[in-house]
């Protein structure tokens, strides 16, 4: 058996989410640009007679650490698929706002089946790894590959991403704990049309042709999020505001909206006037 293993799990940001349709079992098929943040929840594994997991880190307050968490169901279904026992002392240092939009028990789940397919040697193909982190949630995929993606289906469908222009982002959680399931049905009782998948270039070169390119589409979970959840607007507004703001958007289903900038700078002066009480805020580089 492999020696103790430690993965990050980097915060998911929706550059823009495009609701397409609506499949008869209720699940949305979704066009999203996935990129990720500099910033990351941090899971190790260890080995072990059994299976456990702790918590630790500025937002692991009130996440239960029994077998329901992401994390621990991606050990057992992981080792259940292998035919092996789940073994594993599993930590998980907690940094990203809870049920907030940007992945963080997804990205928790992926770091999860990476470190112990490494910690228990296992030979299972990328494929197979991704349909098992598929039923584990539709982001859970994307989260695992790492990488900048264009995302389809449920979440399923992960294709390049068009080249990226360096950027830099503020992300702003009002401190309000948002259901996805909820945010889809509201969205689904609004009777909202659907949008296209847009067409979109090889890639951009600079941050104000990509924000530009980005402005003509949209988060389509934002109105239906905002319903439940007004702080979203006075978030949106507030980054909307800062100077040298490109893009001012929601992520995910909410509740953590980012500002997208072109240089560090810019994202560090705005985070310094985005902090409120109650309010997490982070500023750092766009993972590329
Ligand atoms: O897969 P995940 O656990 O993240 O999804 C949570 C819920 O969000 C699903 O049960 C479903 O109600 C809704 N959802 C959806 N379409 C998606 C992803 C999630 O309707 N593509």
């Amino acid at each position: 058996m492999a020696e103790h293993q430690a993965e990050p799990a980097h915060a998911k940001i929706n550059l823009y989410l495009h609701v397409t349709s609506r499949r008869g079992d209720g699940y949305h098929l979704l066009d999203s640009l996935v990129v990720f943040a500099g910033v990351a929840d941090l899971v190790s594994a260890a080995p072990a007679d059994d299976l456990s997991l702790s918590i630790t880190g500025p937002m692991g307050f009130g996440l239960a650490a029994g077998p329901d968490n992401l994390a621990w169901r991606a050990a057992g279904m992981l080792a259940q698929e292998a035919g092996i026992p789940a073994r594993a002392r599993l930590r998980l240092e907690k940094h990203l706002p809870l049920a907030s939009g940007i992945g963080g028990g997804s990205a928790d789940a992926a770091a999860t089946l990476r470190a112990l397919a490494r910690l228990w040697a296992l030979s299972i193909g990328t494929d197979d790894l991704a349909r098992l982190a598929l039923r584990l949630g539709a982001d859970v995929p994307v989260c695992l590959r790492g990488q900048p993606a264009r995302m389809q289906g449920i979440g399923e469908i992960l294709r390049p991403a068009p080249k990226l222009a360096p950027a830099w982002m503020v992300l702003v959680n009002p401190g309000t704990e948002v259901s996805t399931p909820d945010v889809f049905k509201a969205r689904a009782a609004s009777g909202a049309s659907f949008s296209p998948a847009p067409d979109l270039p090889a890639g951009w070169d600079d941050a104000d042709a990509m924000a530009h390119a980005l402005r003509g589409l949209s988060n389509d979970l934002e109105m239906p999020a905002i319903a439940l959840c007004p702080a979203i607007d006075v978030v949106l507004a507030a980054i909307a505001g800062t100077p040298a703001c490109l893009l001012a958007r929601m992520s995910g289903s909410g509740a953590t909206c980012f500002g997208l900038y072109a240089s560090a700078g810019q994202a560090e002066a705005a985070a310094t006037t985005l902090r409120r009480p109650g309010w997490w805020v982070w500023h750092g580089p766009m993972l590329g």
